[in-house]
């Protein structure tokens, strides 16, 4: 299968050229291997070799540092990296270089291969590096290095030379508006806004006019014309949060604009070049929405370019300590004391089943530096603020969640979401309809449909109630069951 293609490695690692130069050449092709980057370039530079792989932290020069400069004089050459200093900025920092693709290590020696193939057959077109100038020791947006969260950093870091549309699926709290972020502040369009909209945060009668805009006059209380997140978010991104939350009108208004690239205002005519990157996300399983008929399964299939599924924070318990390290400096950076734990208190940490995910660590860690005395914080400690915190199902003694505490929730969750304060007009009749509608279901629904004793179960005049129906368009179901 080979026609003798040469692949050059470097690698201070001896074990790491053997075990690469064993396998390569037992697929047929031959292996010139040294560990220092000094003599890797002599090689690029005589024009030798059909591809590159190369270790990151070398005695005498950084592998990606060589990345550009082997794409300047050999932009054709591809190049491999790999590395044990697997943070999401080595990654990005391959992709945006122009690696043709990076394997944090230990790595798999099929997969390796895999790589090796594509890379020596996929067309030569040339990438140009995109070095963004950044360097040294950012600040890691993104904390983790199971291998579950390495594979994502591969994804994030190859999109941020794209402008693909990305959906981010995964529990509450994993994450997922990081990720979106992450996409934006190292990605093409970094340079634009990120402007975020929160599906479930919003009225459902309001999402078409936050997100497209609307005329003057358009529905009552449009006085002036407003300009919708699609106009906001032009040349950046429009992360489109809760997205299984869509009404299905607003759902049906989205899938057309992006088919069509364009969009008019609500009560508006004239089309709008929609100018954004589109990254969506929901913690539900939104292929099971599509077989309940709640989310259309087009505008799935529209959104769902490239998936990024965030693991739930118990299946990489091994980043508890670096997550939970990364909570604390970012509490103390907030102004609270700097804290350390116990190697008992992190053991601790480990055992428990992260409900609410990294937000649930971050919550915790922020209380401990909060309220916790000592300097460091031992496994009593944890054990008793989870105990504190443990979620009303489990725990039982503190009750669910009250109906009032339900709707501040959501009421917190839309008044953030406004960016310039409230510009909502009937916020109180808006809201209190949200209220009336589901109750007035559940009544009618216990009295099949009977409008009198619905009427009398609610305390309310008969007229009174047949008026509510019709304001709040709920069907009228006699007879049910
Ligand atoms: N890998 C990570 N590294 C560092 N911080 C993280 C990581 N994952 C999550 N966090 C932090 O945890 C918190 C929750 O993350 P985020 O808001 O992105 O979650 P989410 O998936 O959008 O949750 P929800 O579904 O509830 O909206 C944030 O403060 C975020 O900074
Ligand atoms: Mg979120």
């Amino acid at each position: 299968m080979s026609d003798s293609r040469t692949i050059l490695v470097a690698d201070d690692d001896r074990a790491i050229r053997t075990v690469l130069s064993q396998a390569l050449g037992r697929s047929g092709y031959q292996v010139r291997a040294t560990s220092s980057a000094s003599t890797l370039w002599r090689w690029v530079e005589d024009g030798e070799g059909d591809l590159v792989i190369t270790d990151v932290v070398m005695p005498d020069e950084n592998g990606l540092d060589l990345v550009p400069r082997i794409k300047r004089v050999r932009p054709e050459l591809r190049v491999v990296v790999m590395s044990a200093q697997s943070t999401f900025m080595t990654a990005l920092k391959a992709a945006q270089r122009g690696a043709f693709e990076y394997l944090p290590k230990p790595f798999d020696l099929k997969e390796l291969m895999a790589v090796v193939e594509r890379a020596l057959a996929a067309p030569q077109a040339p990438q140009p590096a995109e070095d963004t100038g950044e360097d040294g020791n950012e600040r890691l947006p993104l904390v983790g290095r199971s291998p579950a969260m390495q594979e994502i950093y591969r994804t994030v870091a190859r999109l941020t030379t794209t402008d693909l549309t990305v959906m981010i699926t995964g529990e509450s709290g994993t994450g997922k508006e990081l990720v979106a972020r992450a996409l934006h502040d190292y990605g093409r369009r970094r340079g634009g806004p990120f402007v975020a909209i929160n599906m479930a945060a919003i009225p459902r009668e309001l999402i078409e006019s936050e997100l497209f805009g609307h005329e003057r006059g358009a529905f009552t209380g449009a006085l002036n014309r407003g300009i919708g997140r699609f106009e906001q978010a032009a040349g950046g991104t429009l992360f489109l949060d809760e997205i299984g939350d869509m009404p299905p009108e607003a759902q049906t208004r989205l899938l057309r604009v992006l088919q069509e690239g364009e969009f008019t205002t609500v009560g508006g005519r004239n089309p709008i070049k929609a100018n954004v990157r589109i990254v969506a996300a929901t913690h539900r399983d939104l292929r099971q929405s599509i077989r309940q008929g709640l989310f259309r399964e087009d505008l799935f299939y529209r959104l769902n370019v490239v998936p990024i599924r965030l693991p739930p924070l118990r299946e990489r318990l091994e980043d508890i300590p670096l997550l939970a390290r990364h909570f604390l400096d970012r509490a103390k950076s907030s102004g609270l004391p700097m804290k350390q734990l116990s190697l008992e208190a992190v053991e601790r940490l480990k055992g428990h089943a992260w409900p609410g995910n990294a937000r649930e660590l971050e919550n915790l860690m922020r209380r401990l530096a909060a309220l916790y005395p000592q300097e460091t914080i031992d496994a009593d400690a944890v054990t008793s603020e989870l105990q504190e915190a443990e979620p009303p199902a489990e725990a039982g003694a503190r009750g669910p969640e009250t109906l009032e505490q339900a709707v501040e929730r959501h009421l917190k969750a839309f008044v953030s979401a406004q960016k310039d304060g409230l510009p909502v007009r009937d916020l109180y009749d808006r809201v209190l309809a949200e209220v009336e509608r589901p109750l007035l279901r559940l009544v009618l629904g216990a009295t099949r449909g009977n409008q009198i004793k619905a009427a009398a179960m609610l305390g309310l005049n008969r007229n009174t109630l047949r008026k509510k129906i019709r304001e709040l368009e709920l069907p009228v179901v006699r007879g049910l069951g």
